[in-house]
């Protein structure tokens, strides 16, 4: 079984990133487990003195999710041209560790627009040295949309084959990077 943790920069209880992420979780290949991460709220903000044995709590928590993952995968709304601060925050308490060095990412994207976002998060990640998966780009366009026509959008035929596809090649790359 290939373990993915899939992150959601956003915490609004609607949010079209994380419903995107349920999905492509609830879409995956038999053989590839999609978990997704649920504490970014509860995360305090990164402080470099608080490493090492004062890690908070929360903190650990993640950077262990992340080091047991086989992959991660990422979904994340832009704020005014930047990566939302709960994202890069939980980006921050992994910096220094070893739990992202060499781990297989891949970004999807829950809106159109976003493009600054996209292009800062995947610099953040690869200045981390994630190996980012870039063959294949999931965007599903749910910006503005209300949760119930989100659900349509992603119980789409061509959509559900999308994320599945995208799924799977993310997995063989996991498969070529081990
Ligand atoms: C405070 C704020 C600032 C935003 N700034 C941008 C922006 O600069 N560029 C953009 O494309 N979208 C921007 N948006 C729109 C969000 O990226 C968009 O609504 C996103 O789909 C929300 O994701 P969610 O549904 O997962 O919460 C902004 C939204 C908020 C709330």
């Amino acid at each position: 079984m290939i373990e993915i943790l899939a992150i959601s920069g956003s915490l609004r209880a609607a949010s079209t990133n994380s419903a995107l992420l349920e999905a492509l979780a609830a879409n995956a290949p038999a053989d590839c487990r999609v978990t997704i991460y649920d504490g970014l709220g509860r995360l305090p903000i990164f402080n470099p003195d608080d490493e090492g044995e004062r890690t908070p709590t929360e903190a650990a928590r993640l950077i262990d999710a992340v080091t047991r993952a086989d992959g991660i995968i990422v979904s994340c709304p832009e704020y005014a041209h930047g990566v939302p601060g709960g994202m890069k925050n939980a980006l921050d308490w992994l910096v220094s560790r070893d739990a992202a060095v060499g781990k297989p990412a891949m970004l999807v994207h829950a809106s159109p627009r976003s493009l600054y976002a996209r292009a800062a998060l995947a610099e953040i990640m690869r200045t981390m040295s994630f190996a980012m998966y870039e063959d294949r780009v999931v965007e599903i366009a749910l910006l503005g949309r209300k949760p119930a026509e989100v659900e349509a959008i992603l119980s789409e035929d061509a959509n559900r084959q999308a994320m599945r596809e995208a799924v799977l090649g993310f997995a063989e790359f996991i498969g070529d990077e081990r």
